[in-house]
């Protein structure tokens, strides 16, 4: 074991992947996890989630833990007399066994969690990292298309989202036979170094062309303000929509993070090429992994 919390996806080596994938399957075909009694876990989400906070609540019950939840906590009045993030998270971690945090800005580059006595898990710092929608997303991919490494993935929009980095860092380790980074000006540099495994796998398009790929990964693209901002549409060019569709292999899967604002058009969320949902399902199954990794177990049973 690396570290016992996971901040980045360099917290995880190969094997602990391995088995938090195998772990995830199990669950995902039935197998019921180890129930463990009285554990507890703190949700510190101090900028707005959906997926991951309440994929970690209902991870933490499906394991028969409880759920904390600080971010109510911090809103109301006991923090009124200013206590800072860190402060906050070194006296919850005092109190759980393990401690889920998003914030707005990097949880490891300010040492926000030094100090903690439980592990964190980091549910989305900033612009730095995502790992356990990196896990879910490498699941997706290989349940719904097979090895990684005999594909064609696309990653489109942003490159610099949090989320693309922790995927990125994935495949890092594990390389697509292909890599394709589809994004406007602006928005194409990787948040991460492209070396090693990667480096001569990546090919980069500038218009949302998505002829060729297995896996198009539609990463959002926000539309940005003032210097960053990118015209509609431009922004149109790089979601899925009739004339971008019309091009995507019909063998293709389309993911995403979550959540979708308007990268999939509206006539082709019926599409059977669109799989964010079902990616998005196995979201509990994988961070109850992580749980049981971060708790001291996760065999991949
Ligand atoms: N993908 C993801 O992190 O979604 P939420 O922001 O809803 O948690």
């Amino acid at each position: 074991m690396t570290s016992r919390h996971i901040l980045s996806v360099d917290d995880l080596d190969d094997v602990e992947v391995d088995s938090i994938l195998a772990t995830a399957r199990a669950t995902l075909e039935g197998c019921q996890p180890d129930l463990r009694s009285r554990f507890v876990v703190a949700l510190a989400f101090f900028t707005s989630s959906l997926r991951t906070r309440v994929g970690f609540a209902v991870a933490t019950a499906r394991l028969g833990g409880s759920a904390v939840d600080v971010t109510e906590v911090r809103g109301g009045a006991e923090m009124s007399r200013g206590e800072s993030v860190s402060d906050t998270l070194r006296t919850v971690g005092g109190m759980v066994d393990v401690l889920v945090v998003r914030t707005p800005e990097s949880i490891s580059a300010l040492g926000k969690v030094t100090g903690v006595p439980c592990p964190v898990i980091n549910a989305g710092d900033g612009s730095g990292e995502h790992p356990t929608q990196a896990l879910i997303d490498l699941l997706a991919i290989e349940e719904e298309c097979g090895p990684v490494d005999e594909l064609r993935v696309g990653i489109c929009g942003d490159l610099s989202m949090r989320a693309v980095r922790s995927l990125l860092k994935v495949m890092g380790r594990r390389p697509p036979a292909h890599l394709v980074l589809i994004a406007p000006a602006g928005r194409d540099e990787p948040g991460v170094a492209l070396v090693g495994p990667l480096a001569g796998l990546v090919e980069q398009r500038d218009t949302g062309n998505f002829e060729g790929l297995d896996v198009l990964y539609l990463a959002g693209l926000p539309a940005g303000s003032g210097a960053r901002a990118i015209p509609e549409q431009v922004r149109r060019g790089f979601s899925l929509n009739p004339d971008t569709a019309a091009v995507l292999p019909a063998h293709a899967v389309v993911l995403s993070p979550m959540p979708v604002v308007d990268e999939i058009a509206p006539e082709l969320w019926a599409d059977p090429r669109v799989r964010v949902f079902q990616q998005s399902d196995r979201g509990v199954a994988v961070r109850m992994a992580c749980l049981e990794r971060c708790l001291g177990g996760g065999d991949g049973r």
